[in-house]
């Protein structure tokens, strides 16, 4: 079957895409705003460059065209932090998708455990195990609703026992697959 992506209304082609680009990595990204802690999940995200260490986000519009919390904090504070999701935090992590007020906070409502451990950033999800702390690096200008966002790794935050000498790192993230998530496997 050939599918036709001029036929394929929005929707459809998220519903494709996200089904066949599988696992999708997950930014868990906070970021603050007049003292307000954001935090919301991004899937159209990836790692692009390693020097500089450059990773894109492609963040959406609201329902009334105003940018999304996220957007709208990186481009004014210029700092963002990317936290991974595994299965102790899953449930907190769907919940931080729920569109709120810019001065409502997701880590308050929802009572998520965050921790400081790079100032001048915003802080991380507890739970995760490992975060990045990033500047804001480039913007791309799309055609549609939605803006990739270049960002900076400054510092990275991984439990000890995550890396090994030879900087070997296992973390036990989840991805996304379609509309759920998944735990990776060994074969
Ligand atoms: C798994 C998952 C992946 C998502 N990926 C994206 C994405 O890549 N881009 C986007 O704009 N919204 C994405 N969303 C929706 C946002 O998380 C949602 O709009 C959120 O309310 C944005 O919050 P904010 O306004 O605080 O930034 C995703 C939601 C989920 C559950």
């Amino acid at each position: 079957m050939i599918l036709d992506y001029k036929n394929i209304d929005d929707l459809n082609r998220y519903k494709i895409m996200s089904g066949t680009v599988i696992p999708r990595p997950i930014a868990w990204i906070v970021t603050e705003d007049e003292g307000v802690l954001n935090a919301a999940p991004f899937s159209y995200f990836i790692p692009i460059s390693s020097n500089p260490a450059l990773l894109i986000v492609s963040i959406g519009k609201k329902d009334d065209g105003s940018p999304k919390d996220s957007l709208a904090n990186i481009l004014k504070t210029k700092k963002a932090t990317i936290c991974f999701v595994n299965k102790d935090n899953v449930d907190k992590v769907q919940k931080c998708a729920m569109p709120l007020g810019k001065d409502e906070s997701e880590i308050e409502k929802f009572e998520i455990d965050v921790k400081n451990v790079m100032e001048g950033f915003p802080p991380m999800i507890a739970s995760s195990q490992s975060a990045m702390f990033c500047e804001y690096y480039d913007t791309y200008k799309i055609s549609g609703d939605i803006t990739p966002v270049v960002l900076e790794l400054k510092y990275q935050y991984i439990e000890d026992d995550r890396i090994n000498e030879r900087n070997h790192v296992n973390v036990e993230n989840l991805g996304r697959c379609g509309v759920s998530f998944k735990a990776l496997v060994d074969l």
